[in-house]
């Protein structure tokens, strides 16, 4: 079944520095260089390397014509992303000598997608169907909705995080990706213990320490793989689009769990976002030399 992935489309623009600036201050970079990402964008990536089948529905300007046939090229169907009169989303990225970022993004056209764009993409959806959302563009809430009102199961990366939207987009959630912090927000916010938080799936990723999974009937962990990172951007993406693959695959929880950590590993020992992202075949033979 084909996830449906509605999601932002982003330019990166990727300096490396020797140390995040200061406020006040102005700094020379290391390098640059400018790729694709979004956390939407990088999500399809990772579902279509993978091995995965993903519809990605989103929106570039003219200047982001290059990101939409990058992702036709890696094998997403990109028949549901339109082209905007106005400018592509895009990131500014810092990466310091330790892998490590910071991100300041701008919405760009990842903001105006439609109610009828929504609806067309959902048209041919079935009943059990993924639908995949994160917190880069705009209708994420009424996505949710109409999938849930067709029977769609709703995976929902929440990030960048935002606590208010998060406890609004529960309730139509069946999965949902969080980092730790994010995860005590999340319940801060709900004042309840993240265990207790009414989503069937939970996945939970720890960085170095690993990620947790959690569902009705099992509760499991999986320990992160030892790498030495030069980019951490897009790790997380790469990490939920893996599991999200996988999953819809037939993997069991446990074995999509081990294949997305693999991935996030791979990834993140290589510069970029979307462009760092292992296909199938390394992170097979990544986890042969990694028992
Ligand atoms: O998660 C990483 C992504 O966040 C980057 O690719 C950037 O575009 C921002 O969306």
């Amino acid at each position: 079944m084909p996830v449906i992935n509605i999601g932002s489309i982003n330019i990166d623009y990727v300096h490396r520095v020797p140390h995040f600036p200061a406020a006040g201050e102005t700094l020379r970079n290391l390098s640059y260089s400018a790729g694709l990402g979004g956390k939407g964008a990088n999500q399809s990536i990772a579902i279509a390397l993978a091995g995965g089948q993903v519809d990605h529905v989103g929106r570039v300007g003219e200047d982001g014509l290059w990101a939409k046939d990058k992702l036709t090229a890696h094998g997403v169907n990109t028949s549901n992303i339109l082209t905007d009169n106005g400018a592509s989303g895009h990131a500014v990225i810092y990466v310091d000598n330790a892998g490590e970022n910071t991100i300041v993004i701008h919405g760009g056209a990842n903001e105006n997608l439609t109610k009828s764009q929504i609806a067309n993409a959902l048209d041919s959806a079935q009943p059990g169907d993924w639908l995949l959302l994160q917190n880069e563009t705009n209708m994420i809430l009424q996505a949710a909705q109409a999938a849930k009102a067709k029977g769609l199961k709703v995976a929902y990366a929440a990030a960048p995080f935002d606590a208010a939207i998060a406890a609004k987009m529960i309730p139509h959630v069946d999965l949902i990706a969080v980092n730790e912090i994010e995860a005590a927000q999340l319940a801060d916010t709900m004042h309840m213990p993240v265990n207790d938080l009414p989503v069937e799936k939970i996945l939970i990723t720890k960085g170095s320490k690993g990620a947790t999974y959690s569902d009705g009937d099992e509760s499991f962990g999986v320990k992160a793989f030892k790498v030495t990172p030069v980019d951490t951007t897009g790790a997380g993406d790469t990490f939920t689009g893996y599991f999200l693959a996988r999953l819809d695959l037939g993997d069991d929880p446990a074995t999509a769990l081990k294949i997305a950590s693999a991935a996030a590993a791979i990834q993140v020992t290589r510069p970029g976002a979307a462009d760092a992202i292992p296909t199938i075949s390394e992170v097979f033979e990544f986890l042969e030399t990694h028992k």
